[in-house]
């Protein structure tokens, strides 16, 4: 058994000991986005720092716990807290929990995020569906090293990455709830700092309608690892060049907490309407 299995293992036997919850979605929560949790019913909270391998979250807005239990028909897992390359992590400690959730059960990933909105159309407090994402600003991949085949393949197909039929349901969803959702191609990069004007009209130029710093690492590895994934951003700060405000992380924390309760009913309809 590779190494990397073995500590997936390891993870999943403590909190298989905590918890008999077989989870069929895994939900990652963004930045100031953790209200989610306030829908799941017989909820167990595991802390991090209790689950062998599991790095520690760091940043202020992140409670770091991992969740099971119930929405609606579903048995879910949540991440309370993620983990970003810039705490100083790899890609792969980034990267671990995914692969412990899918060992877990999960056959659906649900991510969601605070973005920088880049498309002039998209203002500060409303949601985009990543329909797309481009990693290639990341300097490191999370599958870079040695490959186990009993994860994935060596060089994973990123056709389709965000699943098609959730997008549609994800939409469709919205409309529903009359909830406007942008849909748009959502560019990871390292951080901390947020970027400088020049740097927007290249991330513009790129074909960018979003830029964060998470989620990219966990989507490729939640492909590797064959989950279907669903991941939306929420416009926290606009980022058009020639229309450049002071951004400080209060006012993307506040702007995201703004627009949570939307990005909740959706993504609590989505738990509810998948099909597994
Ligand atoms: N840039 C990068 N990440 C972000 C931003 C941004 O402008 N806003 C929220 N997360």
């Amino acid at each position: 058994m590779s190494e990397q299995i073995l500590k997936i293992k390891q993870a999943v036997s403590k909190i298989r000991s905590i918890s008999g919850t077989v989870p069929e979605v895994a939900i990652i929560l963004g930045t100031g986005l953790g209200g989610l949790v306030n829908e799941i019913k017989n909820k167990i909270e595991i802390n991090y720092k209790d689950i062998p391998n599991f790095p520690l979250s760091t940043v202020e807005a992140h409670a770091g716990k991992l969740i099971l239990g119930e929405m609606g028909n579903k048995k879910i897992v949540a991440m309370q807290g993620r983990f970003h390359r810039y705490e100083g992590y790899s890609y792969k400690q980034v990267t671990f929990p995914v692969y412990v959730m899918k060992e877990l059960g999960a056959k659906v990933l649900m991510v969601s995020n605070a973005a920088g909105g880049l498309n002039k159309n998209y203002k500060a407090g409303e949601l985009m569906l990543i329909s797309d994402h481009n990693s290639l600003l990341l300097g490191d991949n999370p599958l870079a090293g040695p490959n186990d085949d009993k994860l994935g393949p060596r060089w994973p197909d990123m056709y389709q990455t965000y699943d098609t039929e959730l997008l549609k349901l994800a939409g469709s969803i919205a409309k529903k709830l009359k909830i406007k959702l942008h849909k748009g191609v959502y560019i990871g990069v390292i951080g901390p700092n947020l970027e400088t004007e020049a740097e927007y009209k290249f991330l513009i130029a790129m074909g960018g309608d979003a830029v964060g710093m998470s989620t990219v690492p966990e989507v490729i590895v939640a492909r590797h690892c064959g989950l279907r994934v669903l991941g939306i951003s929420v416009v926290t700060d606009m980022c058009i060049p020639g229309y450049l405000e002071v951004a400080n992380i209060e006012k993307i924390i506040g702007n995201a907490a703004r627009a949570e309760p939307n990005l909740t009913k959706i993504m609590s309809a989505v738990v509810k309407e998948v099909k597994i």
